[in-house]
């Protein structure tokens, strides 16, 4: 449904050029919900944009539904939907005169505005809230209107641009049930997200983009048993002390915060050597257990294997 082809995009030119995007290739199958995971900046927004035809590819070209985008973007504009990350919504304007102009636009005549408008609202739970200027909502009430929008013309292909960031874990939740319906219909999803866990519950299979690549692809049970079967967790009192840790052990060894993480093929050897090396340059944990890895575990070996940090 979607086939994606040595996509690129460069910004800018001469010195000042950004390789947002660099030959990124992949394929969607129908029907699947696709997670395209990567810290700020790694050029997802931008990988979404060019395929709903909203920003131009330097390079590369896609077919989307069976439309090439090089050649037929108006093909794609009729199948897909797009909940994008920066979503210009009047705040004057009314949520549910909203998706009935939408629905206007894309054709509908008066009455089957209103009814698609209507059936809208009940699916993402704002039939309630449709007379109030979109001003007065919420993020995640805007973020449910966002993709109610996107649902309006019933596309085959939806693009979810960070559904979730910034929703608390209620509103989160709604989101995600939300895709869950859409995929019993048979939508084909490709969704950003900075969550893994997010990732983890609701995609099929997931890219790890960084710096403009897609540096790992699969199902995220894949991801996480490429890593090892174990992961060692140590949490310690201070960041500082955390850190030293992370320099004694050396890789795979990763830090967030106070806690350390360490895949291991062999969790209760490795357990037994890292142990041995805190304890020779005296340094002290406050807990250790053994637990399985974590597509965060993936995702942050990824950024330390590149010398990346996360969040530039
Ligand atoms: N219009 C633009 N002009 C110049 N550079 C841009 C433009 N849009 C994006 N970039 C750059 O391209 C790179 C990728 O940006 P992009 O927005 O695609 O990242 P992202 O993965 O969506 O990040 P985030 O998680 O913060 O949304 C960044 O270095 C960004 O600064
Ligand atoms: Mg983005």
């Amino acid at each position: 449904m979607i086939e994606v082809d040595r996509l690129s995009k460069r910004f800018g030119s001469g010195d000042d050029a950004v390789d947002a995007v660099k030959s990124v290739s992949f394929k969607v199958d129908q029907g699947e919900i696709f997670g395209l995971l990567g810290a700020n900046g790694a050029g997802k927004s931008t990988t979404v944009l060019m395929l709903t035809t909203l920003l131009a590819p330097t390079s590369g070209d896609a077919r989307i539904a069976g439309y090439s985008l090089s050649s037929d973007g108006a093909g794609i504009r009729r199948s897909v939907g797009a909940a994008l990350q920066d979503t210009g919504l009047d705040p004057m304007q009314k949520g549910g005169g909203l998706l009935e102009l939408h629905a206007r636009l894309f054709g509908f005549d008066r009455k089957a505005a209103i009814h698609r408008r209507d059936e809208l609202l009940d699916l993402v739970g704002l039939r309630d809230a449709a007379d109030r200027r979109i001003g007065e909502y919420s993020g995640g009430m805007r973020r449910r209107l966002d993709l109610a929008a996107a649902l309006v013309n019933r596309p085959r292909v939806l693009f979810l641009d960070e559904p979730t960031t910034g929703l608390d874990p209620a509103s989160r939740r709604a989101i995600w049930d939300e895709v869950g319906v859409l995929r019993e219909s048979g939508v084909t999803v490709l969704l950003t997200t900075q969550y893994l866990e997010e990732a983890d519950q609701l995609a099929d299979r997931v890219a790890i983009m960084a710096d403009g690549e897609i540096v790992s692809t699969g199902t995220p049970a894949e991801l996480k048993a490429g890593l090892g079967a174990d992961v060692i967790e140590l949490a310690f009192d201070e960041e500082g002390v955390a850190e030293e840790a992370v320099s004694v052990i050396g890789p795979p060894a990763n830090r967030l915060g106070q806690v350390v993480r360490i895949p291991a093929a062999d969790g209760p050897a490795e357990l037994a050597r890292v142990v041995g090396l805190l304890k020779e340059a005296g340094i002290e944990s406050s807990s250790l257990s053994l637990s399985q890895p974590t597509l965060d575990d993936v995702f942050l070996n990824i950024v330390e294997s590149r010398g990346e940090g996360v969040g530039r």
